[in-house]
């Protein structure tokens, strides 16, 4: 496996262009099901998830081209199966959105749960109510979620919470659903939005999405469509957090800056600049960090996948930090790993008390998952000595070239292959 080595105590400098977003992505993989012609998407981040979307997509039938480095096309004229095996969904759970469009397309459909992950339970019962109320016979059966409607109807489905995946699974499961649809208390995050913008463009009727209560209108056949994927707000998160930790300099060019407003707000809290210019987002830090109480909520809250990044920032602040995890019961896997590096954090429950001014220093650090392996690159930026993270393939699932990226703006950081090969 490969492992990242990062020397600390470098500066961020210049401006970087973020990749296409990964959580957008995925669900507009797994859409292409719903139509038989082809369909172009631009702006496709090249990440070890995307990957693995594809190769499912490839064992239902599907084919895909790449026509460019972020370019794609895909084409499901032919289901041959309408199984997702275990072995794909357990390695990305995104997988299980497939459900909706598969069972909207083929009438049935045997997709395998999930499962546990390092950050939680993170259970599909949502995904399985709402699309039972469209009126699909659903059972589970040998770890499978066996799904067969020769017709979907339109129905009224509350959400006991605003799951991203379960909004995105029922809109798409809707989408061809006799009648209408009305989802409440749906997910209003930015990547459902871009999902909505796709079918849309696909030919279904759909109106507030961004809001609680999306609505969605059946109809009888979806076409091709071209679609660009929206800049991922988390890469830009992450990096905006990178030139506050290092006291750098970073402007993020394609930055989706109205969807950052509780990262920006936070981060000016700490007394980092933070200022806006047309599209880009210049990020820089000469002022000492201020500590600060976080909590992370749904979209627009502060968001759950720039938690342990912020964490990392907050080891460094002069003063005590609260931070309150309201999204995953088990999201602080990377406050041990940090605490390897002399950081300082006490956890209870939800909350983790981080007493600042620590003088990080490098160590051998293993990464649990996608962002807190971020958050130990981002540890490792401002550690003395060598930081050397392993477990490299969590972050390869989200972070485009994150290697190269924080290199050309000026870290001593390097990607050492596996010597097995
Ligand atoms: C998506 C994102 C992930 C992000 C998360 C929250 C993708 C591919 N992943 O994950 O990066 O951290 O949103 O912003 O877009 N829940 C249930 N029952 C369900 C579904 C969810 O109880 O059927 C709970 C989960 O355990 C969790 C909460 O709802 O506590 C939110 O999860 P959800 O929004 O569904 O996250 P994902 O869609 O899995």
């Amino acid at each position: 496996m490969d492992r990242i080595v990062i020397h600390g105590g470098r500066r961020l400098h210049g401006s970087i262009a973020l990749s296409g977003s990964k959580n957008a992505t995925l669900p507009v993989l797994m859409a292409s099901v719903l139509t038989s012609e082809p369909v172009l998407l631009s702006n496709v981040p090249r990440l070890r998830d995307v990957k693995t979307a594809l190769e499912l997509l490839q064992r239902l039938g599907v084919t895909v081209r790449w026509l460019g480095p972020h370019e794609l096309e895909i084409c499901a004229a032919n289901i041959k199966s309408c199984e997702a095996p275990y072995e794909l969904v357990k390695t990305m759970r995104a997988s299980f959105v497939v459900l909706g469009p598969l069972l909207a397309r083929c009438g049935r459909a045997r997709v395998s749960t999930p499962g546990g992950c390092a950050i939680g339970a993170r259970p599909v019962n949502l995904h399985i109510s709402g699309i039972r109320a469209l009126g699909a016979k659903i059972q589970l059966r040998n770890g499978y979620v066996e799904a067969h409607a020769d017709r979907l109807r339109g129905a009224r489905v509350w959400l006991d919470n605003p799951s991203v995946g379960a909004t995105e699974n029922i809109m798409m499961a809707a989408v061809r659903a006799d009648g209408r649809t009305v989802i409440e208390n749906a997910a209003r995050e930015p990547e459902v939005q871009d999902l909505a913008r796709m079918l849309t463009s696909m030919g279904a009727h759909i109106a507030g999405a961004g809001t609680h209560v999306i609505e969605i209108e059946g109809v009888e056949r979806l076409h091709g469509a071209e679609h660009q994927i929206i800049p991922d707000r988390i890469e830009a998160g992450s990096l905006m957090i990178a030139a506050a930790i290092t006291g750098g300099d970073l402007t993020i060019e394609n930055a989706p800056v109205d969807q950052l407003d509780a990262v920006i707000a936070k981060l000016r809290e700490t007394g980092t600049t933070v200022i806006t210019q047309d599209k880009a987002l210049r990020v820089w830090r000469s002022a000492p960090l201020r500590p600060i109480e976080l909590r992370t909520l749904p979209y627009p809250g502060f968001p759950t996948d720039l938690q342990a990044q912020m964490m990392a920032l907050l080891t460094q602040a002069h003063g005590t930090s609260v931070i309150t995890e309201t999204i995953f019961e088990n999201r602080f896997m990377h406050a041990l790993e940090l605490l390897r590096m002399g950081a300082d954090i006490v956890m209870k429950g939800a909350t983790a008390i981080v007493r600042g001014s620590s003088r990080l220093s490098g160590a051998p650090v293993m990464a649990t998952d996608l962002r807190a392996s971020m958050s130990l690159l981002l540890a490792g930026l401002v550690a003395e000595n060598t930081t050397e993270v392993s477990r490299v393939y969590h972050l390869d699932r989200g972070y485009e070239e994150v290697d190269a990226k924080l290199r050309s703006l000026g870290a001593d950081i390097e990607r050492v292959p596996d010597r097995k090969g």
